[in-house]
């Protein structure tokens, strides 16, 4: 059973008990898409400033929704489009302190501001990408794009 715990406020210890929770409860599934919807459960909880967390998946050459947490979203996004496809043809995250001011953002909730989008990859092969948004602007920070960097190499196996 899930129980609630609290995060603490210095980045670092919050990151070591991040990866500890998404390990709790993605560990025991030998199935990637159950890990991405606990990993979806646990970080959305962890940030709570967070209005969505989840996963578009690549399939035939775009991005379509996965497991997630929040209100419903767009379900496909082609390369290059949205902060999503332009991770995904960059190659690296993205990290976007005001949507509005990031040219073709894909709004999916009109109350978000901020965003962050890591690819990810299984060895060279793209596999996805890791989305959150939040409510406040700049919530996410450099910091997040390494911590959650290692969150994903714990359930991307
Ligand atoms: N904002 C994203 C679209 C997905 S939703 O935020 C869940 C983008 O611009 O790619």
């Amino acid at each position: 059973m899930y129980k609630d715990i609290v995060y603490p406020a210095d980045r670092a210890e919050f990151y070591r008990t991040l990866y500890n929770e998404v390990k709790l409860y993605t560990a025991d599934s030998e199935d990637f898409i159950s890990r991405l919807s606990n990993a979806s459960a646990v970080l959305k909880i962890a940030f709570p400033k967070a209005n969505w967390a989840g996963f578009y998946l690549e399939k035939d050459g775009k991005l379509v929704l996965g497991p997630f947490q929040g209100r419903p979203a767009v379900t496909v996004i082609e390369k290059g489009k949205g902060v999503c496809g332009a991770a995904w043809e960059r190659g690296e995250a993205i990290v976007v302190e005001e949507v509005s001011c990031f040219e073709g953002h894909i709004a999916c909730d009109c109350n978000t501001h901020s965003e962050i989008v890591l690819p990810i990859y299984r060895g060279e092969k793209f596999v996805g990408v890791l989305d959150m948004d939040s409510v406040e602007p700049a919530y996410f920070t450099e910091f997040d794009r390494e911590g959650l960097k290692q969150i994903l190499d714990l359930i991307n196996k």
